[in-house]
């Protein structure tokens, strides 16, 4: 467990061999999730190792998990590579700290309760029918760029209604190309001091810009709007804090950008590597439509369907298991603390690593097989599989707002479409994992569709 201590009695928590300047980075860049799978094997539970003068720690034990997110997470903010972040979600919910993310975590929650969340089930369904209708039997598509399409189109309808959905996918299309680049340099935010900026061109300044005055022109309009609507945004616009105050335009822009950023690509991973492994598991993939055809017999899932799938949802929670879109969190330690027996300093990076404790064989026998049985009956309730060696949306006061709006979907999506088609990966598939700010298929996911009887 972590605790603050008299620190100077606990050892430092072991780590491999470094370059006295360069630390862990040759390494690191090469493949982090490789180095830090490595690195459980050799030196345990609670590894230490740097970036060049960064100091990382690694935890892989469900306790040591839970320790730092849940029991202890006061003494954490959000590590330095989030710093990237603000720089497009300012202070919304992803990168806020303190006070002032709870103020706010406190106005956007009402808007993700199940009651709330229920309305975009139609909006979901919709989409995916309307998304199939350009398909056909027979053909090649790149299934990764699909579920994009779909996710967006998705949360952009979900947060300002479907009236603006065309605007809001130019948003999204825009904020995606315009990250893809930004992350590029992001990675240099490890390096620099806490205050000093990370540099940005001219070209993503003046995206930046236009992307906040359309999301601007969007929030003002709709105040000014007699008509309320029934979205993500207007919720956000009716919400108000204790003491009566509502956000203001610019709070609102920040949040909206954030629910945009995390809500989509995510979910769109997790149904790409699902579709993967449905083609490399030919008996689950039976499994999954004989479920399928026996609750829904050919009609549209609804969400009074989805207590009736539940071999659908674990067929989504092993492939999250597997390849978790978030493969990892991290956390900046503000006060010295101890895990595993360890002293842990002050300032210290700490990762929790989804790709590695989700393929730890001792929570997970035979780790590597895609086996969504595992989740039969509810293991992490009843005490079979310890809480955190499974934690694809993280856990804790930061606990991902849209985990349940993204089961949801992902849920309804994976009925709908596992309904129509089965897929096998595409003559020229090269599949390759992508540890980006999400873990994606880097060449693309190529699959050849097949129209179910
Ligand atoms: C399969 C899909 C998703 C996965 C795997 C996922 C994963 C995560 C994880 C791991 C975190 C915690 C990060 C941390 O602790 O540092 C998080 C936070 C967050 N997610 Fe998700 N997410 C998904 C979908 C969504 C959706 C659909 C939305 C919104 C529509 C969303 C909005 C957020 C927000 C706003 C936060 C920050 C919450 C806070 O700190 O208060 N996510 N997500």
């Amino acid at each position: 467990m972590a605790h603050a201590v008299m620190a100077s009695q606990l050892p430092s928590p072991p780590g491999p061999k470094e370059n006295f300047l360069l630390g862990s980075a040759r390494e690191l860049a090469r493949s982090w999730p490789g180095h830090s799978e490595r690195c459980a094997r050799e030196y345990g539970d609670v590894v230490c190792y740097r970036f060049l003068h960064v100091p990382i720690c690694q935890l892989t034990h469900p306790d040591y998990i839970e320790a730092v997110l849940v029991k202890n997470a006061a003494n954490f903010h959000k590590s330095r590579d989030y710093a990237a972040f603000k720089f497009f979600l300012g202070n919304g919910l992803l990168t806020n700290e303190g006070a002032s993310w709870q103020g706010q975590r406190q106005l956007v929650q009402p808007g993700f309760r199940h009651e709330n969340i229920a309305i975009y089930a139609e909006i979901m369904a919709d989409s995916a029918a309307a998304h199939l209708a350009r398909w056909k039997d027979g053909e090649n598509r790149d299934l990764h760029h699909e579920m994009g399409e779909l996710a967006l189109d998705i949360v952009a309808k979900a947060l300002f209604g479907a009236k603006v959905g065309h605007e809001a996918q130019t948003i999204g299309e825009e904020v995606t190309a315009v990250m893809e680049r930004f992350f590029t340099q992001a990675a240099l935010s490890f390096l620099l001091p806490d205050r000093f900026p990370i540099p940005k061109t001219p070209r993503l300044m003046r995206s930046k810009k236009r992307l906040d005055n359309i999301v601007l022109s969007i929030i003002r309009e709709r105040r000014a709007s007699k008509t309320p609507a029934n979205d993500l945004l207007q919720r956000l616009l009716d919400a108000r804090n204790e003491r009566g105050e509502r956000m203001s335009d610019d709070q609102l822009r920040e949040e909206v950008m954030t629910l945009f950023i995390a809500g989509h690509e995510t979910t769109a991973n997790a149904l790409t590597w699902t579709w993967y492994l449905l083609s490399q598991y030919p008996d689950v993939e039976k499994a999954l439509a004989a479920e399928l055809d026996s609750v829904l017999a050919g009609r549209a899932p609804a969400l009074a369907d989805l207590p009736l799938l539940p071999y659908t949802e674990m067929v989504l929670k092993e492939s999250m298991r597997l390849y978790p879109p978030a493969w990892g969190v991290g956390r900046r330690a503000l006060g010295d603390f101890e895990v595993g027996g360890y002293r842990i300093r002050a300032g210290t990076n700490v990762f929790m690593m989804q790709w590695v404790t989700h393929r730890d064989a001792r929570f997970f026998p035979d780790p590597e097989r895609f086996d969504p049985e595992r989740w039969r009956d509810d293991p992490i309730r009843k005490g079979r599989i310890p809480r955190f060696a499974y934690f694809p949306f993280g856990g804790g006061p930061r606990v991902c707002i849209g985990a349940g709006f993204a089961m949801m979907e992902a849920t309804l999506l994976l009925a709908t479409i596992a309904q129509r088609y089965r897929f096998t990966l595409g003559p020229d598939a090269m599949v390759t994992p992508f540890f980006s700010i999400t873990l994606r298929p880097k060449y693309g996911l190529s699959m050849q569709l097949h129209r179910r009887t």
